[in-house]
């Protein structure tokens, strides 16, 4: 491809400029970019230029340029003037049912929520799977009717439109093909995009961290949520991350209908400590940054109020059937079968993803895109890092249709008993403001 760029210079060029290390310009950034998702640059230059990234990174300003060509590819909503409109955005995790409860909490304390989710894919459930498993709910709104709802209810979620952020959309598929996902530029750029696109007051980032999330180390973690809140802020959304926990599942509940009902109880003011705690602080996270609220404090106990009183559980239900659901019908969960402890001692340590990726095989996620789901299917989790055990306790509970001998095998061999006490681990790891 001889195209030219700004000052006649080459795709070619610009991929062997970012090869070795040089700043790409915004002209470049923009003249690559469009012509990615016009069709004039081909898939071949693009995950070659997507390489050069993944091996030498990019300062703030180029992240910054390619977030903002990326935001220019689609639409942006518009909002009538109101309450603030603010998001939470999860880089994924097992058992993260967080945004379902968080939504509605959130439209109940007055704020718009527009939550864009996405599908599970690899060992992190989807939002939307999730929620799929309510009967008749629909995911696939156009953005009138997404907006329509949030004006009507305070919040929705849903899947993306074609017409969002369409340069994410093509430049993921590309990356996902040529091992260029774990890179903190184009992740920063991939992410912030589409939450901009959304035109945002106010943004809280879950960034996980541990043997279940993306980011295995808290420096990486810590990494990326630095580089989503600088673009962020830079962007004039007031962005402040939370580095949550992922050593072991959020919850006790790991897939579709039970993570559904696990969120029905924290909806109910009742459910897992962690789940309730790790919910009110990203909630009085953007409560405070929406200066809805002054304080942390003064959040939380306008969150607890709303979660305890029911407010939240009835925007939720007003959600569902503005979504076209119904919980009248209840979510069939499929027989279980126990997991027990072959010697006693402590829970020190969990393969959170092999977990995960339990739940995948028993036909609750996807190993490639287009897979289908079996909703009913999961794991719960009678243990949590810290605990002490007996042989013979059950360490999990695994809902399945038919016999499954060799993942109860793997998931007790993803919880590891020691005889030594470990500390339970924090719930949050770090803040990032
Ligand atoms: N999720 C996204 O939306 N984009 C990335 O680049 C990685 C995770």
């Amino acid at each position: 491809m001889k195209r030219k760029g700004p000052h006649t210079v080459t795709p070619a060029e610009l991929i062997a400029k970012k090869r070795d290390g040089c700043e790409l310009s915004r002209d470049e950034i923009a003249f690559v970019i469009r012509g990615f998702v016009d069709g004039s640059i081909p898939d071949y230059q693009m995950s070659a230029l997507a390489m050069a990234i993944f091996f030498q990174g990019m300062q703030d300003e180029e992240t910054a340029s390619l977030m903002q060509e990326m935001l220019l590819s689609g639409v942006r909503l518009e909002w009538e003037p109101g309450s603030p409109i603010v998001d939470k955005h999860s880089t994924g995790g097992v058992g993260d049912k967080v945004s379902l409860v968080l939504a509605p909490l959130l439209a109940a304390c007055g704020l718009r929520v527009p939550m864009i989710s996405g599908r599970g894919l690899g060992a992190t459930g989807g939002t939307l799977d999730k929620l799929e498993s309510i009967s008749g709910f629909r995911t696939d709104l156009s953005i009138s009717a997404m907006q329509a709802i949030v004006e009507r209810v305070g919040c929705v979620i849903t899947g993306a439109t074609e017409d969002l952020v369409p340069a994410d959309r093509k430049l993921y598929g590309l990356r996902d093909v040529t091992a260029t996902v774990p890179s903190i530029p184009l992740i920063t750029a991939s992410i912030i995009s589409k939450k901009l696109a959304e035109s945002l007051d106010a943004l809280v980032l879950d960034v996980k961290c541990g043997s279940g999330a993306f980011m295995k180390t808290r420096d990486q973690a810590v990494e990326l949520a630095q580089s989503m809140v600088r673009a962020g802020q830079r962007m004039g959304v007031r962005t402040t991350a939370l580095v949550t926990d992922m050593n072991q599942p959020l919850g006790r509940m790991c897939g579709n209908a039970v993570e559904l009902d696990e969120t029905l109880d924290c909806l109910a003011g009742e459910g897992p400590d962690d789940l309730r705690y790790v919910t009110l602080a990203l909630g009085s996270e953007l409560l405070v940054s929406a200066q809805r609220c002054t304080t942390p404090a003064e959040a939380e106990a306008l969150l607890v109020d709303r979660l305890d009183s029911g407010a939240a559980r009835e925007v939720f239900e007003q959600m569902v059937v503005a979504q076209g659901g119904s919980l009248k019908v209840g979510c069939r969960v499929a027989p279980e079968q126990a997991v027990l402890a072959e010697k006693s001692g402590f829970v020190t340590k969990m393969n959170t993803e092999a977990l995960g990726m339990a739940v995948i095989d028993l036909g609750g996620g996807r190993r490639k895109m287009g897979d289908s789901v079996n909703h009913s299917v999961g794991i719960e989790m009678r243990v949590k890092i810290g605990d002490e055990v007996s042989a013979g306790e059950p360490l999990a509970r695994v809902f399945a249709d038919r016999k499954v001998p060799a993942i109860i095998s793997r998931v007790a061999g993803a919880i590891m008993i020691e005889d030594t006490h470990a500390e339970w681990p924090d719930f949050i790891v770090e803040y990032v403001r």
